[in-house]
């Protein structure tokens, strides 16, 4: 791409127009149910594209911190469907949507979670990870994704572990079904440490540029996830990735996405784009606001739906 204005390159320019163009919305409100994600800065604002050819862009706070909540949730799925394989990774956990709220204590007619982005499922997929510390192995897959050495936020961990109350509640009922085997605390803490990691919207893109690239880092040239697992993880994201809005997202934008209480959201346009933006004020359902106003209006703007 040719730099246009002031050496900008005209998709930082469309970026930057979309950017100002939401700045004002300020519908919503921070999650506070745990009290660090309480206590970020609400006007945050930042969106990162990153290309399977490697190119990043990015305006607004583009590198502040923050953590990936469930936005983390598709990334062990994938790493529990690497380690278990399909047919026992499907065995123990559904991908139908639920039309319950992320964090509902509810199991399908088999007794299963019934998707791998609600919290039951998620927690199920952390307790499929392999090894005798299956943190540390999830920890250097999300690094694979971003294509750099990413940590914890210990502060947001502790909260998550000190609150943690349902979690624990859907931790153990899984162990009760069969769901989850052994310790569930081993699983929950798995859970509890992947939603505390720190990162930035560009990692965030780059995550889902290399999902786009069919699990190929786009910068790193490292494969974060086999061929078929992607297919597998792009397929949930897109029918419940986005809580209870699944539905009107597939209208509205028609990409597989998947968001997280911190106030981020990640879309994947497979073959193309990894688009990530982060804001912290969360509509009723869950969702950023600013986020799921740029990505509608990225959709159409660049024609993203797949119909
Ligand atoms: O309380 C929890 O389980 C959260 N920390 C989960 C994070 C989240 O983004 C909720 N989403 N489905």
């Amino acid at each position: 791409m040719h730099p246009s204005r002031a050496g900008r390159l005209p998709v930082e320019d469309y970026l930057d127009g979309v950017h100002r163009r939401f700045l004002g919305l300020r519908d919503g409100a921070v999650a506070d149910y745990i009290p660090p994600l309480g206590a970020v800065d609400p006007e945050q604002f930042a969106i990162a594209v990153a290309t399977t050819d490697g190119q990043v862009y990015g305006v607004g706070d583009v590198g502040n911190a923050f953590t990936l909540q469930s936005v983390s949730k598709p990334f062990t799925y994938g790493l529990a469907l690497e380690d278990r394989g399909l047919a026992e990774v499907r065995a123990r956990i559904g991908v139908e949507p639920s039309g319950d709220a992320f964090n509902s204590i509810s199991l399908d007619a088999a007794g299963r979670p019934k998707n791998p982005m609600i919290n039951a499922g998620a927690i199920a997929a952390a307790g499929l990870v392999e090894g005798d510390d299956p943190f540390a192995r999830v920890l250097a897959s999300y690094g694979r994704w971003a294509g750099r050495p990413l940590e914890v936020d210990e502060e947001v961990y502790a909260a998550e572990r000190e609150t943690g109350h349902r979690n624990r509640a859907i931790g153990h009922m899984l162990r009760a079904v069969g769901s989850l085997d052994g310790d569930p605390e081993r699983a929950l803490d798995v859970y509890f440490r992947q939603c505390s990691v720190a990162v930035t919207c560009s990692d965030l893109a780059v995550m889902a540029a290399t999902l786009a690239a069919r699990g190929l880092n786009p910068l790193t040239g490292e494969q974060a996830l086999g061929d078929a697992s992607v297919n597998q993880v792009l397929s949930v994201m897109t029918t419940c990735g986005m809580y209870d809005a699944a539905g009107e997202w597939l209208v509205g934008v028609g990409i597989p996405a998947k968001s997280g209480v911190s106030g981020a959201v990640i879309g994947v346009l497979p073959g193309q784009l990894g688009i990530a933006v982060f804001s912290p004020r969360l509509d009723p359902v869950g969702n950023s606001t600013r986020g799921v106003a740029v990505f509608r209006q990225l959709s159409k703007d660049l024609r993203l739906h797949f119909v």
